[in-house]
C-alpha cells in the first residue's frame, strides 16, 4: 500500500473482540458502547453466553438465548423480569441445580457447569446457600434440625458426631440471629411464613457459604414480613459481607439492591 493512501478509521469496537461477558448498556444504541462492567477480581459468579431450552411435548422452548451475567462479591444483585422470562432457570444454573445446554458458568475462577453430579453436590454444600419462595423446609424436622441438616450432609457421620456440639452451637446462634431462638423445637407447620423463611435463611448459612442465591424470598409473604426478611438479608450483607443474588418481582426491592439486571427475550440487560 502506498504510504499516502488514506486509511479508513474504524471507530467501532470489533464485536468479536469483546469478551462475551461484557454487557452492552441498555440505554445505549448497543452498537458502539460497551458497559464498564466487566469481569474483575471481585466477580464471584459468572454466566457466559448461556442457553437453556426445555422440551414441552414435541417442541423445544428456548428460555435463555445467550445470557451473560456476573455478580460481584459483597454485593446484592437483583434479577427481575416477567413471569416465565427464565429467572428461576438462570438461578438454578448458577446454583448447579441444572446444566446449561451451552455456554459456561464460573464461580470464583472455577468452571462449575461441567462438574460431575457428585462434585456439584459437594460444591453446593460447601460454597452456596439457597433460599426459595416456598422455603423447602423438611416438614418432619424441627426448626433446629432443619438448620443443622446441611452441616450433617456435608460430612461423614464420624466427623459430624465429632463436630456435633460446635455445629449445634452455630445452629442455635443462627436461629438467634434470625430471631427464632424461642422456636427451636417447633416443626415448620407450627411456624408462620416469615418464620419459615427465617429458618431457611439460617439453614442456608450453616455451612458459611460464599454466595446466597434467593429465588423470590419474599414472594409468599405479606408486605411487612417481606420487608423484614429483606432487612435481614441486607444486614447480613452489610455485617458479614455475604454476597446475594436475588430474583424478585418487587420493584421496590430491586431498587434497593446494589446491582440490577433484567431478563427479557432470553437475554440479560443490565439496568444498574
Ligand atoms: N422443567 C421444566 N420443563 C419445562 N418447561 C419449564 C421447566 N422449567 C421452566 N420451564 C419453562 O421455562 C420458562 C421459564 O421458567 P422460569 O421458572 O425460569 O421463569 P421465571 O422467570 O422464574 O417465572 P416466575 O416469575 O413465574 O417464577 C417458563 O415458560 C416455564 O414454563
Ligand atoms: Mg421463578
Amino acid at each position: 500500500m502506498n504510504s499516502t493512501t488514506p486509511v479508513k478509521q474504524n471507530t467501532k469496537p470489533n464485536a468479536s473482540a469483546i469478551p462475551p461477558w461484557r454487557v452492552v448498556r441498555p440505554e445505549s444504541d448497543g452498537a458502539d458502547q460497551v458497559a464498564a462492567q466487566t469481569v474483575t477480581e471481585k466477580t464471584i459468579v459468572l454466566a457466559k453466553n448461556v442457553t437453556k431450552s426445555y422440551r414441552r411435548h414435541k417442541t423445544s422452548v428456548a428460555v435463555l438465548k445467550g445470557v451473560d451475567f456476573s455478580a460481584d462479591q459483597g454485593k446484592v444483585t437483583a434479577i427481575v423480569g416477567q413471569s416465565g422470562s427464565g429467572k428461576s432457570t438462570l438461578l438454578h444454573l448458577l446454583g448447579t441445580l441444572d446444566k446449561p445446554d451451552s455456554g459456561e458458568i464460573h464461580f470464583a475462577n472455577q468452571r462449575i457447569d461441567n462438574l460431575s453430579a457428585r462434585q456439584r453436590d459437594l460444591f453446593r454444600n460447601k460454597k452456596l446457600g439457597m433460599i426459595f419462595q416456598f422455603y423447602h423446609l423438611l416438614p418432619e424436622l424441627t426448626l433446629l434440625e432443619n438448620i443443622v441438616a446441611p452441616a450433617m450432609i456435608g460430612q461423614s457421620l464420624f466427623s459430624y458426631f465429632r463436630n456435633r456440639s460446635g455445629i449445634l452451637r452455630r445452629a442455635k446462634s443462627l436461629a438467634d440471629m434470625v430471631g427464632l431462638s424461642h422456636r427451636l423445637h417447633h416443626k415448620p407447620n407450627e411456624l408462620s411464613g416469615g418464620e419459615m423463611q427465617r429458618t431457611a435463611i439460617a439453614r442456608a448459612l450453616i455451612t458459611d457459604p460464599k454466595l446466597l442465591l434467593a429465588d423470590e424470598p419474599t414472594g409468599n409473604l405479606d408486605q411487612e414480613s417481606g420487608q423484614s426478611i429483606l432487612q435481614l438479608l441486607r444486614n447480613l450483607n452489610e455485617e458479614t459481607g455475604l454476597t446475594i443474588v436475588m430474583v424478585t418481582h418487587d420493584e421496590n426491592i430491586a431498587a434497593q439492591c446494589d446491582a440490577l439486571v433484567r431478563l427479557k427475550g432470553g437475554k440479560v440487560e443490565r439496568l444498574k
